[in-house]
């Protein structure tokens, strides 16, 4: 693992630079995105360098970690709404190459289509990552098997309080969602994990010191041969 400290604005540009880079090397790179307020400074820089013409999205394919169970795909809190009004409509990517799981279609089938797209494309070059305070990434939260694929998945009440911070009331966050799995993740040629702030420092040094367990589903990142974990100085206060 790489483990970089900086501040967010530098890791922001720093991480955009792996995007240039790949693009550069391949245009048609397969990406994997991420949503949560931790990727938001890095997506306001991709689109200022597509804004600068110093990198193109318009051969892009792209696949999202996560949705939640049951929002239409307009409603504002689904994954697919934050990934259009972040990212999407403001770079020169092709809708017909996003893919973003169903929160609405998640049958055994839906699920197996979404791993056999990721394939049919090569696989994934570099997939973004957040991280969760319980070392969930994605919506695998603690306790998922390293093997497992896109599946569904009952949320932790911790991330249920998490992203109520979104929601109206707590009651209105899903309580389920559907996600890569970890082996799905680790298949990527190449991680960038972000995490920024107080609230993930203690999780942060689990995963880049702790035992790898299925219990920090994050530590698994120790066993990728390519893996970024860039962190701010509050979240890498215990490293
Ligand atoms: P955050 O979420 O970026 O909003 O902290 C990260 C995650 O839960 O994976």
């Amino acid at each position: 693992m790489k483990v970089i400290i900086d501040s967010s604005k530098n890791i922001a540009s720093r991480a955009a630079d792996l995007y240039e880079e790949v693009l550069n090397r391949k245009p048609d790179a397969v990406l994997g995105f991420a949503t949560g307020s931790t990727p938001l400074e890095l997506y306001a820089e991709l689109i200022a360098r597509v804004q600068n013409k110093r990198i193109s999205f318009q051969n892009v394919t792209t696949f999202n970690l996560d949705e939640y169970v049951g929002l239409e795909p307009t409603h504002n809190q689904s994954y697919r709404y934050f990934m259009d009004h972040n990212l999407f409509q403001s770079i020169d990517l092709d809708p017909a190459k996003v893919h973003i799981p169903s929160g609405l279609k998640i049958g055994q089938e839906e699920l197996d289509a979404y791993e056999a797209a990721i394939a049919a494309c090569g696989g994934i070059d570099m997939q973004l990552l957040g991280i969760g305070r319980n070392g969930h990434i994605g919506f695998n939260e603690p306790g998922t098997p390293f093997g497992a694929l896109t599946h569904k998945v009952r949320l932790t009440e911790s991330t249920i309080e998490a992203n109520s911070r979104f929601f109206a009331t707590k009651d209105e966050v899903p309580k389920e969602a559907v996600t890569m799995g970890i082996r799905t993740v680790m298949n990527a040629r190449r991680l960038i994990l972000i995490a920024l702030g107080d609230s993930k420092a203690e999780i942060v040094a689990k995963t880049v010191n702790g035992p790898v367990t299925e219990e920090v589903p994050a530590s698994v990142l120790q066993l990728h041969p390519d893996a970024y974990i860039f962190a701010d100085e509050e979240a890498a206060k215990y490293l």
